[in-house]
């Protein structure tokens, strides 16, 4: 008797399967987030309660790592490529460089679009903008309403490059003048909101957020954030960090507001959320900024730890084993294959990319199958890194060795106060869903993720303009003890294999600055000026 009800139960499950929709996947790009600035990795100066919420329901990417550079790392992300193979691995395009991500490229949008998905970009570019070929609407994306070139102001949304400067903020090719005034990050919380209450729920959703936090704006004031959300931070006593800490939480306040409408939306629980910084901290002042990379070594633009060693999170119903610190390597190239995988395509779709696909690894919480990780090979800057296994080679280093040291703060003093956690927007959703864990777990949890130093290791010093250092990053993650001297044979093995990955690498595109693409030469406003064609006028600029 009970046979035919499971036959039915059964035929009903799997038509229910064949129509299911796709997950909606909502990425969270951060700019310039440095290790030790979320709450989840040990800090109590900052607060990202909402950030943090996700984390400790889903999975703590323990071991990420991106590029140490914005443009390299956000090729890397949409092309699944290490971004000396896109011609990508120096430096930043600026808004009058006639350069872009080749075209060749097939990118992370129109590969979900393949599968059926609607496409939105919020927020930060970056990729080129010098031609209409180039923009977002061009490369997958269904909408975007953000900006083209690397920073902006938060409020009069301009960017300041060689001297020049240029109101930078669109809705697809056309100036959004109306955003002129509004904070930048609710800007996108707003238009984040309207995408989902828009979006059809029958059909699946990439929206990918591309917050300009908390990178740092124009030089007369960098770092910019309401009043009332700096006065919260009144016990951080170096107001730069202060202020970094408003514009951080905004960010966050942002996150879980868009979490909070993915839920009233019914959307999430069939929803990947990926948060990601694009590169290591600005610390110290670097870039006029204050984030903070402690305890590992060097800054944002650099290949120590501090540069590539990235805050991610990865959270979904979807994953198997949930509320983990996962030990997995990964690398920001990784996510494309991951993505569209578990997205249900087929990863035989990717030819000649580095990422690796790693969802069933990190759902299901078993090995990863990356191994080795390039950091990037700048022959401008003569520097390069690579990791195999556990051992990390340093050939060379940027800025003459400037910013190749340790910098705070650490902020481990002070509270953790989790009840923010449970009573953010995002903690509050996650709650509902059941996914939060208690009190215990969350503190187990933020303590396997603070990383420390280990004392006992005795510091070997490293100069990498004389000659190659060498690392064992599983134990000396903060990069202090040189052991070039010690391990020729490896030493002389990461060589061979940096030799080997540097002869499969395409030369750099960067290219001089055009006069042409100065705003001053189109009503202070960067624009396309590689094809602007006046007849395109009222669908691209001024
Ligand atoms: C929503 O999407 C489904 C599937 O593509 C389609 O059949 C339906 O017509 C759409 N609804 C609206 C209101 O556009
Ligand atoms: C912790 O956060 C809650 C809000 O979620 C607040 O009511 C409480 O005062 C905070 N506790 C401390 C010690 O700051
Ligand atoms: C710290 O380093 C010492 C010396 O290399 C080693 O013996 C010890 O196991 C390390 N401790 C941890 C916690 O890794
Ligand atoms: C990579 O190869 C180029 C020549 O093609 C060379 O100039 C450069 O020094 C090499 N870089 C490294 C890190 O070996």
């Amino acid at each position: 008797m009970l046979w035919p009800v499971f036959m039915v139960w059964c035929t009903a499950f799997s038509q229910r399967a064949v129509h299911a929709v796709r997950p909606n996947i909502i990425l969270f790009l951060a700019d310039d987030l440095g290790w030790n600035d979320v709450g989840f990795h040990g800090s109590n100066d900052v607060s990202t309660p909402n950030i943090d919420a996700l984390a400790y329901s889903g999975l703590v990417l323990q071991n990420y790592y991106v590029t140490p550079i914005c443009t390299p790392s956000r090729a890397a992300l949409m092309t699944g490529k290490y971004p000396i193979h896109t011609g990508m691995q120096h430096g930043v395009i600026y808004g009058a460089e006639p350069r872009g991500l080749p075209l060749t490229e097939k990118i992370l949008p129109q590969y979900l679009k393949d599968l059926g998905y609607k496409t939105h970009l919020i927020g930060k570019w970056h990729l080129g903008s010098y031609k209409r070929e180039y923009l977002p609407l061009n490369r997958g994306f269904d909408s975007h309403v953000g900006f083209w070139t690397g920073r902006i102001d938060m409020y009069d949304h301009t960017s300041m490059e060689h001297g020049s400067w240029g109101f930078d903020f669109r809705r697809g090719f056309k100036v959004a003048h109306d955003s002129f005034g509004r904070y930048a990050t609710d800007v996108y919380t707003n238009e984040a909101i309207k995408v989902i209450k828009g979006h059809n729920a029958s059909e699946p959703l990439f929206l990918m957020v591309s917050h300009s936090a908390v990178h740092s704006g124009n030089p007369y004031e960098p770092l910019r954030a309401p009043e009332s959300e700096v006065e919260k931070f009144k016990h951080i006593s170096d107001p730069k960090r202060q202020k970094f800490a408003a514009v951080l939480s905004k960010m966050d306040e942002s996150i879980g507001k868009v979490v909070d409408s993915l839920h009233t939306q019914a959307m999430l629980e069939n929803s990947i959320v990926i948060f990601s910084t694009d590169n290591g901290g600005p610390a110290a002042g670097f870039n006029d900024n204050a984030a903070s990379n402690y305890p590992l070594k060097g800054v944002k633009n650099t290949l120590w730890e501090g540069g590539v060693r990235g805050a991610g999170v990865l959270w979904s119903p979807l994953l198997e084993k949930k509320s983990r610190v996962a030990a997995q390597r990964m690398h920001i190239v990784d996510w494309l294959p991951t993505v569209y995988s578990a997205a249900g395509g087929d990863i035989s779709a990717f030819q000649n990319i580095d990422g690796i696909d790693q969802w069933h690894s990190l759902s299901k919480d078993e090995k990863s199958s990356r191994t080795s990780l390039l950091h990037n090979i700048d022959d401008v800057w003569a520097s390069a890194a690579l990791t195999v296994d556990q051992w990390k080679i340093h050939k060379g280093t940027n800025y003459n060795g400037a910013w190749d040291f340790w910098y705070g703060p650490d902020e481990r003093s002070g509270v953790y106060n989790v009840s923010r956690v449970c009573d953010g927007y995002a903690g509050k959703v996650v709650q509902k869903l059941g996914f939060m864990p208690d009190g215990d777990k969350i503190f187990e949890l933020r303590n396997t993720a603070t990383l420390k130093c280990n004392s006992s290791i005795e510091a070997i010093p490293c100069q990498p303009l004389q000659a190659p250092c060498l690392f064992n990053i599983e134990e000396d993650p903060c990069e202090k003890r040189n052991l070039a001297e010690q391990e020729p044979e490896i030493l002389q093995k990461l060589l061979e294999e940096l030799n080997k990955v540097n002869k499969t690498a395409i030369p750099q595109n960067s290219k001089p600055i055009e006069p042409k693409g100065d705003p001053k030469n189109w009503g202070r406003i960067y624009t396309n000026f590689g094809d602007f064609d006046s007849k395109h006028a009222s669908s691209v600029c001024l």
